[in-house]
């Protein structure tokens, strides 16, 4: 076995800037891992060996408690690079840690279409898969043509292709059954060199117009950083992660009968005959927009996005997890699920 080098790991970290949220907490032990040599000298000491581990991106789709007991790993595999391409797309990757948006706005200024509907969505390029990131039609599993992840434990390199990482709706194999095993290192897009453009979602055809921006992928990707920035708050300036439950998806028959209560209702056909239901809209008619609790609240320009007001730890997102879900699901008997991860 090769010499290990020395992980360098810190103590009693300070994770409050390191989570979108900006929840006040704090890690027992913590490290970066740059490269996969990183990750084999802390998989080489006993000790650490021992501690639970947790893998870090950007934060930004993170609950985290006061105290993250064990290893935090925080990703910063840098890197982007043209792999290869054909007469139809290029292929291009980057590193787990690098950040989502500078890598979109790289890809665009190269003149390569296919992220611009996920521009300005916070975190990193490792974490985008987890959850399948989406945004105005468009999701990451679209584009992604495989990932290289390393095994947490074994230190196994090993190449998921698009398939492999079974995605659906805000979801993948690593938020599911293989939650918690792997780091992600790379991730590679395969970007078409004639992309389909997507305008449909409503507010992207209006900010075009409206604003005066070309139909190109440039063009989109102005509109929607335009509308995020509208919309959604900026984690630097008031802490979330974004959407905080997740849309709910109901069959037809409870569809109907809400809808035959509620007209305004708002829904969208998904597969399967079933219907996705804007939670937003649901917790905005419970009452919760612009509401508090505590040092937390649902944002008053979008009740879907769960704010810190300051100060606030995991038990008071909690708190008002469970106030926004049971008034939803007295009102439109709905259960709401968050969105995020809880450590
Ligand atoms: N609505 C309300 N009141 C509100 C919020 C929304 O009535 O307070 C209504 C809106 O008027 C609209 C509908 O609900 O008719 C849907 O709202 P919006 O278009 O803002 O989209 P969303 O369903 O709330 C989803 C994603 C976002 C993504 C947008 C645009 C999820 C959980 N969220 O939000 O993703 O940016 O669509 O595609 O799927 C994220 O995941 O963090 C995120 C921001």
């Amino acid at each position: 076995m090769p010499p290990s080098s020395h992980p360098n790991i810190q103590t009693d970290v300070d994770l409050s800037r390191l989570n979108t949220l900006g929840l006040t907490a704090r890690a027992s032990h913590f490290t970066a891992i740059t490269a996969l040599a990183d990750l084999q000298a802390v998989q080489n000491d006993a000790a650490l060996r021992s501690l639970p581990w947790h893998v870090l991106g950007g934060g930004s789709n993170l609950v985290l408690p006061a105290v993250v007991q064990g290893l935090t790993l925080k990703v910063e595999a840098p890197g982007r690079r043209l792999v290869g391409e054909d007469e139809h797309a290029v292929y291009v990757a980057a590193g787990g840690g690098e950040t989502w948006h500078d890598f979109v706005q790289w890809t665009l200024a190269q003149g390569w279409g296919g992220l611009e509907n996920l521009s300005l969505i916070p975190g990193t390029v490792g974490a985008a898969p987890i959850q399948n990131i989406g945004a105005y039609g468009v999701e990451v599993k679209d584009t992604l043509f495989e990932l290289t992840a390393w095994h947490l434990q074994t230190g196994e390199k090993r190449v998921f292709s698009n398939a492999e990482c079974r995605f659906a709706y805000r979801d993948s194999l690593f938020k599911r059954e293989e939650a918690g095993r792997w780091l992600i290192a790379e991730v590679m897009f395969r970007l078409p060199k004639r992309p389909t453009l997507h305008t449909e979602y409503g507010e992207i055809d209006s900010e075009l117009a409206a604003a005066l921006l070309p139909r190109t992928p440039g063009g989109i990707a102005q509109a929607v950083i335009n509308v995020r920035r509208r919309k959604l708050p900026d984690p630097a300036v008031i802490g979330n992660a974004g959407s905080f439950f997740k849309n709910p998806i109901v069959s037809l028959a409870v569809r109907e009968a809400l809808f035959a209560e509620y007209p305004k209702l708002v829904s969208y056909p998904v597969d399967g005959g079933a219907y996705k239901l804007a939670a937003g809209w649901l917790i905005d008619q419970a009452g919760w927009k612009g509401k508090q609790l505590g040092p937390v609240g649902m944002y008053e320009k979008q009740a879907l996005v769960l704010v810190n007001h300051g100060g606030a730890v995991q038990a008071d997102v909690a708190a008002l997890t469970a106030a926004v879900q049971a008034d939803v699901r007295t009102k439109f008997g709905v259960v709401l699920e968050p969105e995020p991860v809880w450590w």
